[in-house]
């Protein structure tokens, strides 16, 4: 605190959150929800999101978002077997942990397929058809969106946020709002909504509808993964539901203290008058920049991690070249890495599946013999 190499806004932030903690110190446990201090932050930051208030009280961080949503999830279970099990819609393609979190907890996936068609957007009709035959095999309680997508990459508009908002009060369902992407919108014309601002704004009854929505430190260009910092923002809860919800994140003692503050540093970044504010835009921007342009290989997944459509053969290719050749294949007006999107290309090909990949593209072409 007393080193002058650090800016005062800085060491004040960093003096705030060490207050917050018992003995002083971020080795100390802390409240089971996370330090209060760094709650508020979060608050006032959703709160300036949306243009709606948000109260600390609503946020539980966590270890990480995954930890929040099995935390969710958990509280949505029936203790049943059978077609008793709880039904818990999840987009396919999705982020694997939902799979395999609804596999541990014995409850039942019901898959509804995004319209590759339309950019891989949610249509109403498939979760009416997806609802409707799972009913046999299970009591339908919550729907998970995942917005901005992984691995797909769409934006949910207004108008698809709304009709989701629509068909989950119809069926009484809970709403699993998965936002970890919300600051990385590159797409010209896209933009942001959170499931609560929409739901707020279209009124009752949809306004008190429940709803759970996670973010995370590891995403965005932050991407501090490691040190596991999450939260979820749940409102409209039943009261007798959310003391069990305590009772059950009281026995994890707390999430990771580092984590939170490094949480408290994303919703509360520097601001234009204080001091390291220029620092921490040329830091970013820079960091935007690399992401953009700088990367060191190719990452390939196959389709069958996020869930396919039967008879469709996907794999998601992250285009990872080093700088420098990057700037030599555009110099060549080349398409960016051809020849080794090729080489992925048709190595799939032999394998009998006809695939169109692009760089950080999720696509494929249905298999014709
Ligand atoms: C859609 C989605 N949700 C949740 C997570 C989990 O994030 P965390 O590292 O905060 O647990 C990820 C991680 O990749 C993700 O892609």
């Amino acid at each position: 605190m007393k080193n002058g190499d650090f800016p005062e806004d800085a060491k004040n932030r960093a003096k705030k959150i060490l207050d917050a903690c018992k003995g002083g110190s971020v080795g100390s446990y802390s409240e089971s929800p996370g330090l209060l201090a760094i709650r508020e932050d979060i608050a006032a930051y959703i709160a300036k999101r949306d243009g709606h208030p948000s109260n600390a009280s609503d946020i539980i961080m966590s270890t990480g978002a995954s930890d929040g949503i099995k935390a969710i999830i958990t509280l949505l279970l029936t203790g049943k077997d059978g077609s008793g099990k709880a039904g818990i819609m999840i987009p396919v393609p999705q982020y694997p942990l939902y799979s395999a979190v609804i596999a541990e907890f014995n409850a039942y996936p019901i898959r509804y397929y995004l319209n590759e068609e339309n950019q891989w957007s949610l249509d109403v009709s498939e979760l009416k058809h997806a609802i409707s035959e799972a009913r046999a095999h299970c009591v339908p309680r919550a729907i998970v969106v995942i917005n901005p997508g992984n691995p797909t990459g769409q934006v949910l508009t207004r108008q698809n946020i709304e009709d989701v908002i629509r068909f989950a009060k119809e069926e009484g369902l809970f709403i699993l709002a998965d936002e970890v992407y919300q600051h990385n919108i590159y797409a010209k014309g896209s933009k942001f909504f959170s499931f609560k601002q929409v739901m707020k704004e279209m009124g009752e009854p949809y306004s008190s509808m429940e709803l759970a929505s996670f973010m995370s430190a590891s995403k965005g260009f932050m991407g501090e993964c490691g040190y596991r910092g999450g939260y979820a923002e749940v409102i409209n809860l039943d009261p007798q539901v959310k003391l069990q919800y305590m009772k059950s994140i009281s026995a994890k003692l707390c999430p990771p203290v580092s984590g939170q503050a490094v949480m408290d540093v994303i919703v509360n970044p520097p601001q234009p008058h204080e001091p390291s504010y220029k620092l921490f835009e040329k830091e970013k921007e820079f960091v935007l920049a690399q992401l953009r342009e700088k990367e060191t290989g190719i990452c390939t997944v196959p389709g069958s991690g996020f869930g396919e459509k039967e008879g469709t053969y996907h794999f998601r290719i992250t285009i990872l070249p080093p700088q420098e050749e990057l700037r030599e294949e555009q110099a060549d007006d080349l398409n960016t890495s051809t020849s080794s999107l090729q080489s992925v290309h048709w190595h799939h090909r032999a394998a009998n599946t006809a695939v169109v990949s692009d760089v950080h593209k999720y696509v494929s072409e249905e298999l014709t013999e």
